[in-house]
């Protein structure tokens, strides 16, 4: 994606890392998904753990879908009017919630479970070991598993250390 846009450290607008973490992480996210997922399906009837990986990768993927969308329809439309108000030099706007600390500590505990069910399958992959004999058709799904590993732990790292942090901060001076 060329005109990724990279916001740095949380000096960015509230509703600019929303849309930064929407529009371009979450889309990267959902295409890892169903890359794994492509590459995974056909081999569950192979030997075992071969369904546990599948239905462990299935849990994940729908755990993390409900996530991202908590995301998007509860959080970070009540960033992007925070947002709008201190630009506009106006007063904490209305929430759906009493702060967005809210929101904020249930999407934290949300990302930690997303941890869990990583290394969940990363004990039954053996740390996405592959056996000697494995063919090009699980050495292709085990790496699209490891960059979507990674793309999830940049989306914990860029929510929990520069969104949030942002949010509530702003969220505070409104008063
Ligand atoms: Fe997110
Ligand atoms: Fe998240």
């Amino acid at each position: 994606m060329a005109d990724m846009p990279s916001p740095h450290g949380g000096s960015g607008a509230l509703d600019e890392l929303c849309d930064y973490a929407a529009a371009w992480r979450h889309h990267e996210l959902r295409a890892d998904v169903q890359q794994v997922a492509h590459l995974l399906e056909p081999l569950a009837g192979d030997a075992p753990p071969a369904p546990e990986i599948l239905e462990q990768y299935q849990e994940l993927a729908a755990f993390l879908e409900l996530h991202l969308s908590k995301e998007e329809n509860i959080l970070f439309p009540a960033l992007v009017s925070l947002a709008e108000a201190a630009r506009a030099g106006q007063p904490r706007p209305p929430l759906p919630f009493p702060s967005v600390l809210n929101p904020v500590r249930l999407l934290e505990s949300e990302h930690a479970r997303l941890h869990e069910l990583l290394d969940r399958l990363r004990v039954t992959t053996a740390g996405l070991a592959l056996p000697v004999d494995a063919g090009e058709n699980w050495r292709r799904a085990y790496d699209a598993l490891a960059a979507l590993d990674a793309a999830l732990a940049e989306h914990v790292r860029f929510e929990n250390e520069v969104l949030f942090p942002r949010a509530l901060e702003v969220e505070q001076q409104l008063g």
